[in-house]
Protein backbone atom coordinates (compact mmCIF):
# COMPACT_ATOMS: atom_id res chain seq x y z
CA UNK A 1 0.00 0.00 0.00
CA UNK A 2 1.71 3.30 -0.89
CA UNK A 3 1.12 5.80 2.07
CA UNK A 4 1.58 9.37 0.64
CA UNK A 5 4.42 11.36 2.49
CA UNK A 6 2.00 14.66 3.51
CA UNK A 7 0.05 11.61 4.83
CA UNK A 8 3.04 9.98 6.69
CA UNK A 9 3.86 13.16 7.89
CA UNK A 10 0.44 13.88 9.39
CA UNK A 11 0.46 10.66 10.95
CA UNK A 12 3.71 11.08 12.47
CA UNK A 13 3.26 14.57 13.57
CA UNK A 14 -0.62 13.63 15.41
CA UNK A 15 1.47 10.86 17.30
CA UNK A 16 4.13 13.40 18.45
CA UNK A 17 1.03 15.34 19.33
CA UNK A 18 -0.18 12.15 21.69
CA UNK A 19 2.71 11.66 23.24
CA UNK A 20 3.15 14.80 24.12
CA UNK A 21 -0.03 15.08 25.55
CA UNK A 22 0.35 11.97 27.71
CA UNK A 23 3.98 13.26 28.90
CA UNK A 24 2.57 16.85 30.36
CA UNK A 25 -0.29 15.08 32.30
CA UNK A 26 2.30 12.19 33.49
CA UNK A 27 4.52 14.74 34.61
CA UNK A 28 1.96 16.93 36.29
CA UNK A 29 0.95 13.82 37.55
CA UNK A 30 4.14 12.51 39.26
CA UNK A 31 7.10 15.28 38.23
CA UNK A 32 5.46 18.12 39.54
CA UNK A 33 5.63 17.41 43.19
CA UNK A 34 1.46 18.07 43.29
CA UNK A 35 -0.15 16.41 46.04
CA UNK A 36 -3.79 16.30 46.73
CA UNK A 37 -4.61 16.75 50.63
CA UNK A 38 -5.80 13.55 52.29
CA UNK A 39 -7.02 11.96 55.37
CA UNK A 40 -3.44 11.20 56.73
CA UNK A 41 -3.96 14.68 59.26
CA UNK A 42 -6.37 12.62 61.04
CA UNK A 43 -9.15 13.84 62.81
CA UNK A 44 -10.30 16.05 66.17
CA UNK A 45 -13.05 16.69 67.79
CA UNK A 46 -13.82 20.06 66.72
CA UNK A 47 -15.93 21.23 69.83
CA UNK A 48 -13.04 19.98 72.15
CA UNK A 49 -10.36 21.52 70.77
CA UNK A 50 -9.34 23.47 73.79
CA UNK A 51 -8.33 19.98 75.17
CA UNK A 52 -6.43 18.86 72.42
CA UNK A 53 -2.55 18.82 73.19
CA UNK A 54 -1.51 21.36 70.03
CA UNK A 55 -4.87 22.92 68.68
CA UNK A 56 -5.65 24.58 72.33
CA UNK A 57 -2.70 26.22 71.41
CA UNK A 58 -2.38 27.07 68.25
CA UNK A 59 1.39 28.37 66.57
CA UNK A 60 4.69 26.66 65.60
CA UNK A 61 6.62 23.95 67.17
CA UNK A 62 10.00 23.17 66.01
CA UNK A 63 10.66 19.75 65.32
CA UNK A 64 14.08 19.37 63.56
CA UNK A 65 16.82 21.46 62.07
CA UNK A 66 14.91 23.77 59.56
CA UNK A 67 11.53 21.77 60.40
CA UNK A 68 8.22 23.03 62.03
CA UNK A 69 4.83 22.31 62.58
CA UNK A 70 2.34 25.10 62.43
CA UNK A 71 -0.56 23.96 64.20
CA UNK A 72 -3.52 26.75 63.11
CA UNK A 73 -7.49 27.03 63.92
CA UNK A 74 -9.82 28.70 61.48
CA UNK A 75 -13.44 30.19 62.89
CA UNK A 76 -15.51 32.94 61.76
CA UNK A 77 -13.57 35.01 60.82
CA UNK A 78 -10.45 34.51 61.81
CA UNK A 79 -7.12 32.24 61.96
CA UNK A 80 -5.23 32.04 64.35
CA UNK A 81 -2.49 32.46 65.12
CA UNK A 82 -2.31 35.37 62.96
CA UNK A 83 0.41 36.36 61.83
CA UNK A 84 1.64 32.72 61.76
CA UNK A 85 5.46 33.33 61.95
CA UNK A 86 8.17 31.46 60.10
CA UNK A 87 12.16 31.43 59.49
CA UNK A 88 13.65 31.26 56.25
CA UNK A 89 15.06 28.47 55.15
CA UNK A 90 12.76 26.36 56.45
CA UNK A 91 10.07 23.33 55.93
CA UNK A 92 6.44 24.04 57.24
CA UNK A 93 4.06 21.58 57.96
CA UNK A 94 0.66 23.14 58.26
CA UNK A 95 -2.27 20.88 60.68
CA UNK A 96 -5.38 23.03 60.17
CA UNK A 97 -8.65 22.60 61.62
CA UNK A 98 -11.87 24.56 62.23
CA UNK A 99 -14.08 24.98 65.12
CA UNK A 100 -17.07 25.86 63.53
CA UNK A 101 -17.96 25.69 59.52
CA UNK A 102 -15.92 24.90 56.31
CA UNK A 103 -13.68 27.36 55.29
CA UNK A 104 -10.43 27.33 53.29
CA UNK A 105 -6.93 27.94 53.87
CA UNK A 106 -4.66 29.21 51.07
CA UNK A 107 -1.40 30.63 51.56
CA UNK A 108 -1.59 32.42 48.32
CA UNK A 109 1.41 32.27 46.13
CA UNK A 110 2.32 28.82 47.76
CA UNK A 111 1.19 25.12 47.28
CA UNK A 112 -1.05 25.27 49.94
CA UNK A 113 -4.40 25.27 49.97
CA UNK A 114 -7.10 23.67 51.59
CA UNK A 115 -10.36 23.13 52.56
CA UNK A 116 -10.52 22.88 56.30
CA UNK A 117 -13.78 20.83 57.61
CA UNK A 118 -14.83 20.83 60.96
CA UNK A 119 -13.08 17.57 62.83
CA UNK A 120 -11.17 17.01 59.98
CA UNK A 121 -7.15 18.15 60.39
CA UNK A 122 -5.33 18.96 56.78
CA UNK A 123 -1.98 18.43 56.23
CA UNK A 124 0.18 20.43 54.08
CA UNK A 125 3.64 21.25 53.37
CA UNK A 126 5.26 24.21 52.27
CA UNK A 127 9.26 25.24 51.62
CA UNK A 128 9.95 28.25 52.65
CA UNK A 129 13.44 29.29 51.16
CA UNK A 130 13.58 33.47 51.43
CA UNK A 131 11.81 36.24 53.96
CA UNK A 132 8.91 37.48 52.53
CA UNK A 133 5.06 37.65 53.53
CA UNK A 134 2.14 35.47 52.33
CA UNK A 135 -1.40 36.43 52.59
CA UNK A 136 -3.53 33.92 54.00
CA UNK A 137 -7.11 33.43 52.78
CA UNK A 138 -10.44 31.69 53.35
CA UNK A 139 -11.98 30.51 49.99
CA UNK A 140 -14.66 28.75 51.43
CA UNK A 141 -18.07 31.09 51.86
CA UNK A 142 -18.44 30.26 55.64
CA UNK A 143 -20.60 33.38 56.76
CA UNK A 144 -21.57 37.01 56.56
CA UNK A 145 -17.95 38.53 57.18
CA UNK A 146 -16.28 35.60 54.33
CA UNK A 147 -14.99 38.07 52.54
CA UNK A 148 -12.85 39.64 55.60
CA UNK A 149 -11.74 36.15 57.01
CA UNK A 150 -7.57 36.71 56.09
CA UNK A 151 -3.95 36.18 57.84
CA UNK A 152 -1.04 36.43 56.85
CA UNK A 153 2.41 34.07 57.23
CA UNK A 154 5.22 35.79 57.59
CA UNK A 155 8.89 34.34 56.76
CA UNK A 156 11.37 36.11 59.05
CA UNK A 157 15.21 36.41 58.78
CA UNK A 158 16.45 32.83 60.66
CA UNK A 159 18.47 35.15 62.93
CA UNK A 160 15.70 37.57 64.22
CA UNK A 161 13.13 34.43 64.55
CA UNK A 162 12.19 33.13 67.68
CA UNK A 163 9.16 30.88 68.64
CA UNK A 164 8.31 33.03 71.04
CA UNK A 165 6.99 35.54 68.35
CA UNK A 166 5.47 32.35 66.48
CA UNK A 167 3.18 31.70 69.39
CA UNK A 168 5.20 29.24 70.56
CA UNK A 169 3.64 27.37 73.74
CA UNK A 170 5.40 27.72 76.55
CA UNK A 171 3.77 25.12 78.48
CA UNK A 172 6.05 22.35 77.57
CA UNK A 173 4.25 20.12 75.24
CA UNK A 174 5.97 16.66 74.17
CA UNK A 175 4.46 16.52 70.35
CA UNK A 176 6.42 13.59 69.37
CA UNK A 177 10.43 12.25 69.64
CA UNK A 178 12.09 14.50 67.25
CA UNK A 179 11.06 17.18 68.87
CA UNK A 180 13.84 20.15 69.98
CA UNK A 181 11.30 22.86 70.84
CA UNK A 182 12.44 24.72 73.84
CA UNK A 183 13.14 28.61 73.15
CA UNK A 184 16.59 29.30 72.28
CA UNK A 185 17.58 26.62 70.78
CA UNK A 186 17.38 28.50 67.75
CA UNK A 187 19.38 30.05 65.48
CA UNK A 188 20.49 33.27 67.29
CU1 LIG B 1 -13.80 31.40 56.50
CU2 LIG B 1 -14.70 32.05 54.38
Amino acid sequence: MHVHNYEKLWLLASLALIVGFISTIVYGAVGAGVVMVNDEGGQVNASGLSEHPEFNDPGVRKVGPNEYEAYVVAQQFAFSPDPIEVPANSTVTFYVTSRDVVHGFEVAGTNANAMVVPGEVSKMTVEFNETDEYGVVCNEYCGQAHHDMAGEVIVKEPGNFTLDDAGESTTAQATNGTDETANGTGES
